[in-house]
């Protein structure tokens, strides 16, 4: 069953909240990584998950409900989020708004007693040489690729410093990219984006790893989401077969169960076609 919080009362606990039920595992006894009995390693973690609808959020958070992770997600189609089947809290949100990120944590709280990790998989991409990026894909490039993830851990920040202290492991785990590594003409504006996410995602690490929250950088290679053919501008040129969304959301996941802070491109292997 998928909660819709939109038009809900924000205060009212969402079916299924394990913390309020008492299924949650007791402080300190579902550290990420460790298999809970009967759960798996995020049984009864509230996880939150950004861009949900897409082609690696959606593997993700099939992954994660796997993994005992109860969940919020959030795109900006409702239907895409319901598509998915999960038992979920779904949360409309356009993340380039002020109020996208705050919503959506707020949402996470108040449905499941709590926030102990946030996956950010929103994104878009823009192909094209530099001089002919209008400000409107500028603008929406750096919104979504860098303000939301950055707004998202503002607003999540109190939520995971709770669940720090708790002694559930909290994480963040944000999916920069490959051109973060490796700047990619035609691709400038993006890869800057992405360069800043990882920029932010090193420093914050360090800034909040003594209060017990995990920030972990992702930086895949090209999958085969589709997210080529959607640009907001510009073209793909012809690119190799990129890796299957499946096996990227399994490293991924596996990176965030096994406590890992840095996800580079090397560590996805070999595309196979
Ligand atoms: N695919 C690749 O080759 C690749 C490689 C490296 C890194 N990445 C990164 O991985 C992430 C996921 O990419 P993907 O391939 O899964 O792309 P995708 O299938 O197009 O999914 C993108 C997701 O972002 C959401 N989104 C886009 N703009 C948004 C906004 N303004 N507010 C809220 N949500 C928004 C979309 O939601 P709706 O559709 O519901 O609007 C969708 O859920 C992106 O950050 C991308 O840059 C992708």
């Amino acid at each position: 069953m998928t909660t819709d919080t939109t038009g809900t009362d924000p205060n009212a606990p969402a079916e299924g909240s394990t913390r309020a039920e008492g299924s949650t595992p007791a402080e300190g006894s579902t550290p990420a990584g460790d298999s809970a009995p009967g759960g798996g390693p995020l049984a009864g973690h509230s996880v939150l998950v950004a861009g949900a609808s897409g082609g690696l959020g959606s593997e993700i958070a099939r992954r994660l409900a796997a993994a005992g992770a109860v969940l919020t997600l959030t795109g900006r189609s409702r239907g895409g989020l319901e598509a998915l089947g999960l038992d979920a809290t779904t949360v409309e949100a356009d993340l380039r708004g002020a109020d996208g990120a705050a919503t959506a944590v707020q949402a996470a709280v108040t449905g499941h007693g709590g926030l102990d990790g946030v996956v950010f998989a929103a994104g878009v991409v823009a192909f094209g040489p530099a001089g002919d990026v209008t400000d409107e894909v500028l603008r929406e490039l750096f919104d979504i690729t860098v303000f939301a993830p950055v707004r998202l851990f503002r607003a999540a920040l109190p939520a995971l410093t709770e669940s720090a202290g708790a002694g559930r492991q909290p994480f963040v785990a944000n999916i920069s990219a490959v051109t973060a590594e490796a700047p990619t003409a035609g691709m400038a504006v993006y890869s800057a984006a992405k360069a800043a996410l990882t920029a932010f995602d090193n420093a914050v690490s360090r800034e909040v790893r003594s209060a017990g929250i995990r920030v972990l950088d992702i930086r895949p290679p090209h999958t085969e989401t589709g997210l080529a053919s959607r640009p907001i501008a510009g073209r793909a040129p012809r690119l190799p077969a990129g890796h299957s969304p499946c096996a990227v959301a399994d490293r991924i996941v596996a990176a965030i169960t096994g406590g890992d802070r840095d996800l580079p491109a090397t560590a996805f292997g070999s595309a196979r076609a």
